[in-house]
């Protein structure tokens, strides 16, 4: 971990329908080495703030700085270049492609990267997808496709992965299994910045957390923090309870 800000939102005001901004000014920091969370309610959000940093979105204001570069309003494909990878809160496999043609299409943006060295590394990570790298994707348990969207956003080997929601739906086991995943990831190197419903787990294991709510800042802090602090127990976890 260091002090390093490796991106940075300022004041981001984005939206989808003319007029109608669902981020009114959010401010971000992710630092070299973190595990960060967003939680907050439905609809508070959370996919726009990523897609917004991806290039998904383009910013009406506000700032997005990728290692002391603006880059709001760039293209995903520039963005994927610069080392951050995207996993979307849904769809996020193509369903018909075996998971070795997913893995693949992880590359493309990233030529010249050894692919087949990479996936090698992700069947290690994740060694329920080699003993199901022909089965295509779409026949696989939610679990299973979330392993395979990770590790497509890991082919590049990014610098930065962003996970909306991964442990979303899942049985108990696999949240398990996709939360010590983002602990494996991390610990590989890989600054995590990821939106989660789980939030407690979620807190627990981040460095810093943020809530978010009407496209706002509510609070931040370090994860411990937040968990403890009684007005975002109330409001944004579901009341007290322990981590
Ligand atoms: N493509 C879109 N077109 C128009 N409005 C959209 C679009 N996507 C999201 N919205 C609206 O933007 C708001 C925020 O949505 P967003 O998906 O960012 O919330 P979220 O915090 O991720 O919620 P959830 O916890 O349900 O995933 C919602 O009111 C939603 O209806
Ligand atoms: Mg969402």
């Amino acid at each position: 971990m260091s002090d390093e800000v490796l991106l940075r939102t300022e004041g981001l005001v984005a939206g989808y329908v003319p007029e109608v901004d669902i981020l009114g000014g959010v401010d971000l920091e992710l630092r070299a080495g973190e595990v960060v969370t967003i939680v907050g309610p439905n609809g508070a959000g959370k996919s726009t703030l990523l897609k917004a940093v991806f290039g998904l979105l383009k910013p009406r204001a506000g700032r997005i700085v990728l290692r002391g570069r603006d880059i709001a309003g760039g293209r995903t494909h520039d963005i994927s270049r610069s080392g951050v990878s995207y996993v979307p809160q849904l769809s996020n496999v193509f369903p018909s492609l075996t998971v070795e043609e997913n893995l693949d299409l992880g590359t493309l943006a990233r030529r010249g990267s050894d692919a087949s060295a990479r996936a090698a590394a992700m069947y290690e990570m994740f060694p329920r997808l080699a003993e199901r790298r022909r089965q295509p994707a779409g026949t696989m348990s939610g679990g299973e496709r979330q392993m395979v969207a990770m590790a497509r956003a890991l082919m590049p080997a990014p610098e930065i992965l962003l996970l909306d929601e991964p442990s979303a739906g899942l049985s108990p086991q696999f949240v398990d299994v996709i939360f010590e995943k983002v602990a494996e990831i991390n610990g590989h190197g890989v600054t995590v910045l990821m939106v989660e419903q789980n939030a407690r787990r979620a807190l627990a294991m981040s460095a810093r957390g943020y809530v978010l709510d009407l496209g706002r800042n509510r609070f931040e802090g370090p994860g411990r923090e937040l968990l403890e602090d009684p007005r975002v127990a109330q409001l944004y976890l579901g009341g007290r309870g322990g981590g």
